[in-house]
């Protein structure tokens, strides 16, 4: 199968080649899937599970990405519930080789039935960002309606999910970014913006509700602001400043078939909207993801071309 791999940290995305690799076994519990789109994070090649096993055992050449769509091609022994030819969705294992490839061997319960109206375009884009907002303002944050939430890097991947799930959860939600970010925060569903460039974050008040995406010290400033019980959740590492009277949860995302249904609901019915910024087809993924411009919301590769409504 075609895949890219990556066997230089130092090098980065600059490093990442498009090659020839055998295709995975399906492990116990697996399904092997054929992808059809691939999401990917620009900060991957910076985490360690890209470089080194569970025992810290290099794992080079390594296939970097983590969510996918596709269609299962082959079950693992014991897999239940999935079937050939299904279409799926889900986050792959952060340990094991990933989905910019032409397939995948995933455990099943890391992937989800993707309905048959949904783009496969559209079902790679969603389990990292998607799943981390659920679970960063519900599981983690205990949001609640009535609750207001200082959503940072509003118009992100990850702020833009978070954005719309807090609103429909009935909270009320101050986005924050760059001055060019303004307006695709406020689409989503921002009430407010906060430019943290030039605004002062001390100006919005308290919260009951911090996502950070962002760190440093828009996180540290960003403790202050939290309420008496409320909760500061970050994305990004642990959390260097604790709120006085509140909690501080750092977390990251895990893969969950039934979240992923939520969420795929709201975007069948309208509710949750994608922020898919570039999409490209694996032979130019390399070089799209070595972009000179930065690249804003969702990169999805197209590993396989599809017709219209796949
Ligand atoms: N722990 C987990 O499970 C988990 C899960 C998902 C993501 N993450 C992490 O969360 C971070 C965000 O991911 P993402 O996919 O949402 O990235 P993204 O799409 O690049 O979104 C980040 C947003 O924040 C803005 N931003 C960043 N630094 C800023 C600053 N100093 N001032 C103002 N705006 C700033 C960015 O604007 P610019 O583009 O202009 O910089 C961008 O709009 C990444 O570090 C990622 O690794 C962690």
């Amino acid at each position: 199968m075609r895949a890219i791999v990556v066997t230089d940290q130092a090098a980065g995305t600059a490093g990442m080649e498009l090659v020839e690799r055998p295709e995975p076994p399906a492990a116990i519990n697996d399904v092997i899937v054929q992808i059809h789109a691939s999401g990917f994070v620009s900060t991957e090649l910076e985490w360690p599970s890209t470089w080194v096993d569970r025992v810290g055992r290099d794992r080079t050449p390594s296939i970097p990405g983590h969510e996918l769509a596709g269609v299962v091609t082959a079950l693992g022994y014991g897999t239940t519930v999935l079937s050939v030819g299904q279409r799926v969705f889900g986050l792959a294992d952060w340990h094991r080789d990933g989905t910019l490839a032409e397939y995948v061997a995933i455990e099943a319960r890391n992937v989800a039935p993707l309905p048959g109206d949904v783009d496969f375009a559209v079902g790679a884009s969603l389990p990292i960002s998607g799943l981390t907002a659920w679970q960063g303002l519900f599981q983690h944050g205990r949001l609640t309606a009535g609750q207001s939430v200082l959503a940072h890097g509003a118009a992100g991947a990850v702020g833009t999910m978070v954005t719309q799930l807090a609103r429909e959860a009935g909270a009320y939600v101050i986005g924050t970014g760059r001055a060019p970010d303004r307006e695709k925060a406020l689409d989503f569903g921002a009430e407010e913006f906060l430019d943290l460039e030039n605004d002062t974050l001390e100006s919005v008040g308290e919260v009951d509700l911090v996502f950070d995406v962002i760190g440093s010290d828009v996180q540290k400033r960003s403790a202050s602001l939290i309420k008496a019980g409320g909760t500061l959740v970050s994305v990004v590492g642990p959390v260097e400043v604790r709120p006085a009277d509140g909690l501080a949860v750092d977390f990251v995302v895990e893969a969950d078939r039934a979240q992923l249904g939520e969420i795929v609901q709201r975007v069948r019915d309208g509710r949750l909207r994608t922020n898919i910024g570039t999409t490209t087809s694996l032979d130019d993924a390399v070089a799209a993801l070595n972009s000179t411009e930065r690249l804003k919301g969702k990169t999805i590769i197209r590993v396989r071309p599809s017709g219209p409504g796949t």
